[in-house]
């Protein structure tokens, strides 16, 4: 069996795929990265390369001898199913973590996305606090949480809790909330510290005027996240455009929700 025919590059070519017909991934925007179990990789030895070796941004020894199956930079995710090998690629990263090789994929000389400083750094955070199960880092121009970053206060707080009261189900879905960071220039270590300094605590990560970073342990879940949040995204875009709320979930509401489905809500959002 070849590498495009493993469960890896199946499930990316259609969640990528499920990204660009949502309307998120206009022309190159949005990103993916994947955390591959190395023996998973292995079992396609023959397929793997290795002759191009691209020094990191920073020492990255957290991640030595990891694998991510990544999207390329300036690529469009509606090209993914139509050529994987040259979208998509498997970078490995050096034992001291201070370089990564191409190992299969970005044939036409690409290589990770721009955004990979924040994947990577994202990477550590969440693979820290969730005992390594996280091996997801998703980011995406997701319509309305991009809409209402120019009218709602731009704090975790308020984000979060306007997000919750848009469907019962969002504070059960990501109980530790939405973190919000000021505008920053994408691509940058700036912007890649900032993102990871909020993984600690939140699962998704909003981008104002820009996109959102999501996590996951797996594609599924980490698209899940980012799509239940914009769902309720657009509820309030909606809501606001009808006139505003006239009635709410209210925050004693809220509260026995958490405490009937056992999660924690993210402090100092409930009152
Ligand atoms: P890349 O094409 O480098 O992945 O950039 C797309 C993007 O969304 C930047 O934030
Ligand atoms: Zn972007």
């Amino acid at each position: 069996m070849s590498i495009k025919e493993s469960n890896f590059i199946k499930e990316m070519i259609k969640v990528i795929n499920d990204m660009w017909i949502k309307g998120w991934d206009e022309r190159n925007g949005g990103n993916v990265s994947y955390r591959l179990v190395k023996e998973e990789v292995e079992q396609y030895k023959k397929e793997l390369r290795g002759e191009r070796k691209i020094e990191l941004f920073s020492e990255l020894k957290e991640l030595a001898g990891e694998y991510f199956l990544v999207t390329g930079t300036g690529k469009y995710f509606r090209n993914v199913i139509l050529e994987p090998d040259v979208n998509l690629g498997i970078v490995r990263i050096s034992e001291d973590g201070k370089s990564y090789t191409i190992l299969w994929g970005f044939t036409d000389g690409g290589r990770p996305t721009s955004e990979f400083p924040a994947h990577l750094l994202s990477h550590i955070e969440r693979m820290n606090v969730t005992e390594g199960k996280n091996r997801v880092v998703m980011h995406t121009h997701a319509t309305n949480l991009i809409a209402l970053s120019y009218v709602l206060d731009l704090t975790t707080e308020n984000f979060t809790k306007q997000l919750w009261e848009m469907s019962t189900e969002c504070l059960v879905v990501f109980p530790d909330g939405i973190g919000v960071i000021p505008w920053m220039i994408p691509g940058k270590e700036e912007i890649a510290i900032a993102t990871a300094e909020k993984m600690r605590k939140h699962s998704m990560v909003l981008w104002p005027f820009h996109g959102i970073f999501g996590t996951g342990k797996n594609l599924d879940e980490a698209f899940g996240l980012i799509d239940t949040a914009e769902k309720a995204a657009e509820i309030l875009v909606k809501v606001l455009s009808m006139g505003g709320k006239k009635q709410t979930i209210s925050d004693k509401e809220l509260k026995a929700l958490a405490e009937g489905f056992g999660v924690k809500p993210l402090d100092g959002v409930l009152k």
